[in-house]
């Protein structure tokens, strides 16, 4: 059965190489007859979460951006892809400035499937749980057991040298695939 897949993209660079990678996890995951949308938030407009928690009780955040939207995409969504670079070890700070504003619509996000998608410089998956425990603890917040996959794409600092790993594209591929 076809599903639908969101891939949020968290870099500043449009085609860098977490935006490599979550091509390739589209194009698999299209392969696979599912219907995929890919938002890159350098194309959108997403502030600070204000803190005010007023969406606690309206399910509605006062701050009227892009959010709104990428919101209905997600809570719509059957598949959710988190595609980030690594900065210091985490997520970048355009993930976490979006996943904040997940709050309005966070019990609804706990029937999806997750996978995560890293581009770092680092040859060390090590150095790169910060990023993991990160998303994990998010998922962890909204009562989601686990991800279903996760792409380590290393080696990898200037746009582009992803495409030298060969396996974190086969991953992300393989990844959209049975998404
Ligand atoms: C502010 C900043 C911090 C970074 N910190 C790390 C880091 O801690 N570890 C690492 O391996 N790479 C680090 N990098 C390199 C990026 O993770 C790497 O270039 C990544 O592939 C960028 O993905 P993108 O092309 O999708 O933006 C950093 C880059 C920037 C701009």
């Amino acid at each position: 059965m076809s599903k639908k897949v969101v891939i949020l993209h968290g870099s500043p660079r449009v085609s860098g190489n977490s935006d490599i990678l979550a091509k390739e996890f589209k194009k698999g995951s299209e392969d696979a007859g599912n219907e995929v949308k890919k938002i890159s938030f350098p194309m959108r407009f997403i502030n600070y979460c204000k803190g005010c928690l007023g969406c606690v009780s309206s399910g509605e955040c006062v701050i009227h951006d892009d959010m709104s939207g990428i919101l209905e995409d997600m809570v719509d969504a059957d598949v959710i892809v988190f595609a980030s670079p690594i900065y210091f070890n985490t997520i970048s700070g355009q993930m976490k400035t979006m996943i904040d504003r997940l709050t309005p619509k966070a019990r609804q996000l706990n029937d999806k499937d997750y996978y995560f998608l890293f581009s770092a410089a680092s040859d060390n998956q090590k150095s790169l749980e910060p990023a993991v425990c990160e998303l994990r603890g998010f998922l962890n917040c909204i009562g989601v057991e686990s991800e279903k996959g996760i792409v380590f794409g290393l080696n990898a600092e200037s746009e582009g040298e992803i495409n030298h790993n060969e396996n974190a594209l086969n991953q992300a591929f393989e990844f959209g695939k049975n998404s």
